[in-house]
């Protein structure tokens, strides 16, 4: 079997993607890139070689990715300098002999004029060093993870209402778990290869609904409260984000408001081979859990 190697394993994708891959492949065929091996003490006891390396370390990553046939790359953080470290990943790859490589772009349409800072961009160029590197190479498109929400949405939510600039589109959100599990049946089995999915969930949810699925799960009403941008900043401010995540929540905001994330392909249901959790089932969980 080849080997497969998830970068970012010390992080929720890569750790989730690395524990979904356990259950499909043995552990002796899997590799977690990291930079700190003292964050993977649990995978490395589930028997996951661990390697050290650094996105920003070219010559770290050829020695790295030594004996791998795939490499899931774990999109870098937002204004980190992705596109450097992308390509550090893509070339160091292409030079150790990896095959296939699988990316993380999040979704956008064709047809959408919207983009996300520090994304949107970065990602094409991702795409095109893909393609101009002669790796064969799968594109898992995420949409925003359902555990954003809470984030967009403001601390307290349940006590102080569902806050968000006004606005009705709608986002096909999805869990990062199983979003990791796609990425683990694409790793694992053949016939992915060149492919490119938009992993959204199923049914897409607007801040209104948002505020509905709260109000049933608390048996009060939960209000959407729709605010100008400047006062849904100050909001998020307020709840304890610094002014830089607030901005950046809502540019993840406006784009659900502009529809950007508002498909619908099937192919996480595919993947997962079974409907994936939906919003209401997952907020119930999480705020569920909140209040206990
Ligand atoms: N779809 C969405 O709604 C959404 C939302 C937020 C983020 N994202 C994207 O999804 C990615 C994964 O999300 P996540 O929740 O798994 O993030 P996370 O928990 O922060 O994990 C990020 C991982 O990347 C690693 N990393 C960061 N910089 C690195 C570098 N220079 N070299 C090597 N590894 C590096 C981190 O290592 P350390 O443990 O050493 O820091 C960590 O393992 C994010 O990085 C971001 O690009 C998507």
């Amino acid at each position: 079997m080849p080997r497969i190697l998830v970068t970012g394993a010390s992080g929720n994708i890569g750790r989730l993607t690395l524990q979904h891959l356990l259950k499909r492949v043995p552990a002796s065929d899997l590799v977690g890139l990291v930079r700190d091996p003292a964050k993977a003490t649990d995978l490395a006891a589930a028997g996951i070689e661990i390697r050290q390396g650094d996105y920003f370390d070219y010559d770290g990553l050829v020695r790295a990715f030594e004996g791998i046939a795939k490499v899931m790359l774990v999109s870098a953080t937002a204004f980190t300098d992705r596109n450097t470290q992308h390509q550090n990943v893509i070339s160091a790859a292409r030079q150790a002999g990896v095959k296939h490589i699988v990316y993380m772009p999040i979704i956008r349409e064709a047809e959408s004029a919207f983009t996300l800072p520090d994304i949107t961009e970065q990602d094409r160029f991702v795409e095109e060093q893909l393609k101009a590197s002669g790796l064969t190479y799968t594109l898992v498109r995420h949409p925003p993870f359902l555990e954003s929400v809470a984030f967009y949405i403001g601390g307290n939510a349940l006590e102080t209402g569902v806050h968000a600039p006004a606005g009705a589109g709608k986002a096909g959100y999805a869990s990062r778990d199983e979003l990791a599990e796609a990425h683990a049946v694409v790793l694992s089995q053949a016939g992915h290869e060149g492919k490119t999915y938009s992993l959204y969930g199923d049914p897409a949810v607007s801040f209104a609904d948002v505020a509905q699925i709260l109000s049933d799960i608390s048996g009060k009403p939960v209000p959407f409260v729709a605010s100008s941008d400047q006062d849904y900043i100050a909001h998020l401010v307020a709840a304890g984000l610094p002014e830089s995540a607030a901005g950046f929540a809502l540019a993840w905001v406006q784009g659900v408001n502009a529809g950007a994330w508002d498909g619908k392909t099937g192919d996480l249901e595919h993947l997962l081979g079974r409907k994936p959790t939906t919003a209401a089932e997952f907020l119930r969980a999480t705020y569920a859990a909140r209040q206990a």
